[in-house]
């Protein structure tokens, strides 16, 4: 909730919302999905939705962003918590998108598109119908704390080095059977940081007061048990 009082804004602080902001590869959906599942919130991978729109323009070719923004607005979008398969998926127009959209062509789009400020305004109350004020939300981004819920009272930044980050993303891919060039992997990687720090709207960074976290050196468990220390605090 957002109360404006002349030039003051004043932010009611939310405790059942933990936002987990971050560069790709640095864990924030293991760590969004350990914490939904101790917590009992739901899930919301917000990267899956801006993929959901590079999968609309490479493989619906949807040309333009207007075409894009019309096809979002008139479509049904449920956005699903999975615990079982600790995964988001999205309910479009009754059919379930999730898998597809797992690729890095997609991504790069994901990315590319990403820095249009038509997008990123055609899903934002997606992203805020989100949060069920019953259940809690656990929300996976770049602008979770930043612009989507500036009103969350944890917000958390996770970093870790390019290398550190490819190598994770390989071992993902090699899980699900897919061959990796790590040099590719490695490029890509940069290249979507460079196009996620750098653009104008939203950019890729630590919203104030974040608790930063580099999980280079450190397990699933002890980064879930630094954010419920602080969690435990507000
Ligand atoms: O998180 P994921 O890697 O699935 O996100 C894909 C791309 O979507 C990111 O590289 C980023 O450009 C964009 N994104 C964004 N804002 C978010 C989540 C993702 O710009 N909140």
């Amino acid at each position: 909730m957002i109360w404006v009082t002349g030039l003051d804004v004043i932010l009611k602080l939310v405790k059942n919302i933990i936002t987990i902001d971050g560069p790709s590869g640095v864990g924030k959906g293991t760590l969004a999905f350990t914490l939904a599942e101790r917590l009992g919130w739901n899930v919301l991978d917000s990267g899956l939705l801006y993929r959901l729109v590079g999968y609309l323009s490479l493989e619906e070719k949807l040309e333009s962003l207007s075409e894009i923004v019309l096809f979002l607005n008139k479509s049904k979008i449920k956005l699903l918590t999975n615990l079982k398969d600790s995964i988001c998926e999205i309910e479009l127009n009754e059919r379930i998108v999730g898998k597809e959209l797992r690729n890095e062509d997609i991504a790069l789009r994901a990315s590319e598109l990403a820095k249009e400020e038509e997008i990123r305004n055609a899903i934002i109350t997606i992203q805020r119908n989100a949060y069920d004020p019953e259940k809690g939300l656990i929300a996976d981004g770049r602008d979770m704390g930043t612009v989507i819920f500036p009103e969350a009272s944890l917000k958390v930044f996770l970093q870790a080095s390019p290398e550190v980050r490819a190598e994770r993303r390989a071992n993902q891919l090699k899980e699900k059977g897919m061959s990796v060039i790590m040099h590719d992997l490695l490029e890509l990687i940069k290249q979507r940081d460079e196009e996620d720090m750098n653009r104008k709207i939203s950019p890729l960074k630590p919203a104030e007061g974040s608790l930063i976290i580099d999980t280079s050196n450190l397990s699933i468990q002890e980064v879930e048990e630094k954010v419920m220390e602080n969690y435990k605090k507000l």
